[in-house]
């Protein structure tokens, strides 16, 4: 055979071969799980599934709804250097509550590759979509602090949001066993706006089913924010001639605007007010006398649980989770974390020695 004619068929059959190659490495690339994943979210995809090349740095997409309160900026600070201590890395995107701009930012945390997200709902509904898109792409999800209702999420991390209803309302009951009540709500949004009142309500019902308490405002607080609780408090005290014993707000940020409204009308230190997440403003109203409780969740064990838990499923290993939880869709494998109730006598034994705040800090206006 002539020289040349060899060397023609040796390039051919290269090119061929290069060719195939290609062809089958395209076609693994939109392989996840045996799920055909739409082009443009196909970055990446190899490294996601049951098992991710232990080599390579982990990377956890962390969406926030918020970060416009002092809690949410513990869990940011928190969990970013729990995973960094893991060995991982995180990148973090927070929407401020708008439900549009937290899809689209799990969608970039998607299309950057992450090998898990890990999500604070800011519509418990809608975001059940940012779970789908992750699954097409082989990632998998955890929703963290709130639940994500209708998907199929892969674990769910939280507090006893029940229990941290019911330790409102013990509080106050122990307090003020008769008398009209107001409870002011979360945002409806949130399932755990429900479950905190599913908790005070626990607790009331029977006092009211006695006759002994009367709840005369029960309002939701669209978005959680202060202004809204403020005029729905407002409202209240309107509607009932200041007549009030009692009230119970679903987290610190509304209790400070309801003692805003009682201070207005020189309420504030005579009408008991609880309220939860051991902000500093509330701590600080508890010694000073105008808030009577709040509900400590150290959100450092949240957040360090939480990084482990993501780091471990992102590397495809088997994380154990104790209980269920129905979200509307499946029962959700879910880690709940006890919360602890604070008020003068016990704020130095709790949020004040396990350095949450200082004791300078919470103790700045009164002196102690
Ligand atoms: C959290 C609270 C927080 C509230 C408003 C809830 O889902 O559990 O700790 O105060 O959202 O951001």
């Amino acid at each position: 055979m002539d020289r040349g004619f060899v060397q023609f068929r040796m390039i051919f059959l290269t090119f061929s071969i290069a060719l195939l190659c290609m062809a089958t490495a395209c076609e693994k690339s939109h392989e996840v799980r045996g799920s055909v994943v739409p082009s443009g979210i196909s970055k990446n995809e190899e490294s996601k599934g049951d098992k991710v090349p232990h080599k390579k740095k982990i990377k956890i997409g962390f969406s926030m709804d918020t970060l416009e309160e002092e809690r949410w900026l513990k869990d940011r600070d928190l969990f970013k250097e729990a995973v960094e201590n893991l060995g991982a890395e995180v990148e973090i995107l927070a929407a401020n509550g708008d439900d549009a701009l937290q899809i689209s930012q799990a969608e970039t945390l998607i299309s950057q590759g992450v090998d898990l997200l890990v999500v604070v709902p800011h519509n418990a509904e809608a975001t059940a979509a940012i779970v789908n898109k992750a699954h097409l792409a082989g990632i998998k999800v955890i929703s963290y602090d709130r639940l994500v209702k209708n998907a199929d999420i892969d674990l769910y991390i939280s507090f006893d949001n029940e229990k941290v209803g019911e330790l409102q309302a013990e509080a106050i009951t122990s307090l003020v066993p008769k008398g009209k009540y107001v409870y002011i709500g979360g945002a409806i949004t949130d399932n755990n706006a429900i479950l905190l009142k599913k908790g005070v309500f626990n607790v009331l019902q029977p006092y009211i089913d006695r006759g002994d308490i009367t709840v005369v405002y029960d309002q939701w607080t669209q978005d959680w924010l202060p202004a809204n609780a403020f005029t729905n408090m407002q409202a209240a005290l309107k509607a009932n001639k200041n007549q009030i014993d009692a009230v119970i707000a679903a987290n610190d940020a509304t209790a400070g605007a309801v003692i805003k409204a009682l201070k207005a009308q020189g309420l504030d230190g005579k009408i008991p007010v609880a309220g939860q997440d051991a902000e500093l403003a509330a701590a600080q109203r508890i010694v000073e006398g105008t808030q009577t409780m709040t509900v400590y969740k150290p959100i450092k064990v949240l957040a360090d649980a939480a990084a482990k838990i993501a780091v471990k499923m992102a590397k495809g290993e088997e994380v154990p989770a104790g209980k269920r939880v129905n979200n509307g869709k499946i029962e959700v494998p879910s880690v709940l974390l006890m919360p602890t109730a604070v008020n003068q006598s016990n704020m130095d034994e709790t949020i004040i020695r396990d350095g949450f705040h200082s004791r300078e800090d919470v103790y700045r206006n009164v002196g102690k």
